[in-house]
């Protein structure tokens, strides 16, 4: 097969775009700027690999384009609820995600947040910031120790285990969790318990994480009324996608106090942000990091790389999603 013609929609960490050059040609974004629906279009009227990622919309609109060339999506990240995986069936168009490789650090991104929320850091660091610390006093800026709460999992796969596994080992927190998939391995290693609702789950956490993917079923789950069981002066954490939580809803719990606090990486409408969240001391915020180390962001690039050299052979994709 000759080499398929491939464009990037984003910038990619130094070696990947070098690779994709040199072996490819593939055609970059130099200035990083986020596609609109008409260079979507046009991408995909123009190459074969559309090497693409969580900020392009690929909507079943474009996705429809007439006289399309493109045959695969090579998204660079784990999430997909920005591709419109029926539609992409339809089209005949593979799709391959990067899984595995950015749990570990998305993990870690999630134990920040809790601490962060449980330690209220950022609010120490604008205080500080702001000129307003007048010194130690026994009074100041209590938070809540992690050890010894139960942390409330929604969603057990890869960074569900891998923060069960911090919460547990680390952090000395008891496990809970709800999931589509029960894992009576991930319990019996790490002693997590399984709750057979959400509700059930909510309402025996003091903290919760969200680390389902947005699909129809997950949108919005956490809303007035799965916030109405969270335990009053819970802490909410999500470094999933912002769509899993009615933000209007969150907002109502925190500036009413039921919740002590959340710590969000991901927003509805990411990178817009609400800014009546972004005006609670009892919010933390983090602009959507979780992947964010330059080891993980390697490493996607890298698990991309080996999907588009299996489609060039003819290969099955190692990451092919359906
Ligand atoms: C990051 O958020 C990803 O989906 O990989």
């Amino acid at each position: 097969m000759p080499s398929p013609s491939i464009i990037v929609t984003r910038r990619l960490p130094a070696p990947i775009e070098e690779a994709l050059v040199r072996d490819y040609g593939a055609v970059l974004n130099p200035d990083d700027h986020q596609f609109n629906a008409d260079e979507l279009r046009d991408a995909l009227q123009r190459f074969d690999i559309v090497l693409c990622t969580l900020t392009d919309r690929l909507t079943r609109d474009v996705l429809m384009v007439a006289g399309r060339r493109a045959r695969f999506l090579a998204n660079f990240g784990v999430g997909l609820n920005h591709i419109d995986l029926a539609a992409a069936r339809e089209a005949g168009l593979m799709v391959s995600n990067t899984p595995g490789v950015l749990t570990e650090d998305t993990a870690d991104l999630t134990m920040l947040l809790l601490l962060a929320a449980a330690r209220r850091a950022w609010e120490g660091d604008r205080e500080l910031r702001a000129g307003l610390w007048t010194g130690w006093r026994p009074t100041h800026l209590l938070g809540t120790r992690l050890s010894g709460k139960t942390l409330g999992i929604a969603g057990l796969g890869r960074i569900g285990e891998a923060v069960a596994r911090r919460a547990r080992l680390g952090f000395g927190m008891s496990v809970a969790y709800w999931s589509r998939t029960r894992r009576p391995e991930v319990e019996s290693e790490l002693s997590v318990t399984w709750c057979p609702t959400l509700r059930e789950l909510l309402g025996q956490s003091d903290f919760v994480t969200l680390h389902c993917p947005a699909t129809a079923d997950t949108r919005h789950l956490i809303n007035a009324d799965t916030l109405a069981s969270m335990r009053s002066g819970a802490f909410l954490v999500n470094t999933s996608r912002g769509d899993v939580v009615d933000e209007a809803a969150l907002l109502e719990a925190l500036r009413s106090g039921r919740l002590a606090g959340a710590a969000l990486d991901v927003f509805e409408g990411e990178p817009a942000v609400n800014p009546r969240l972004l005006s609670l001391a009892n919010v933390t915020t983090l602009p959507h990091l979780g992947s964010a180390t330059i080891e993980s962001r390697v490493a996607m690039g890298e698990r991309v790389l080996r999907n588009i050299g299996a489609f060039v052979t003819g290969a099955p994709l190692p990451d092919r999603v359906d």
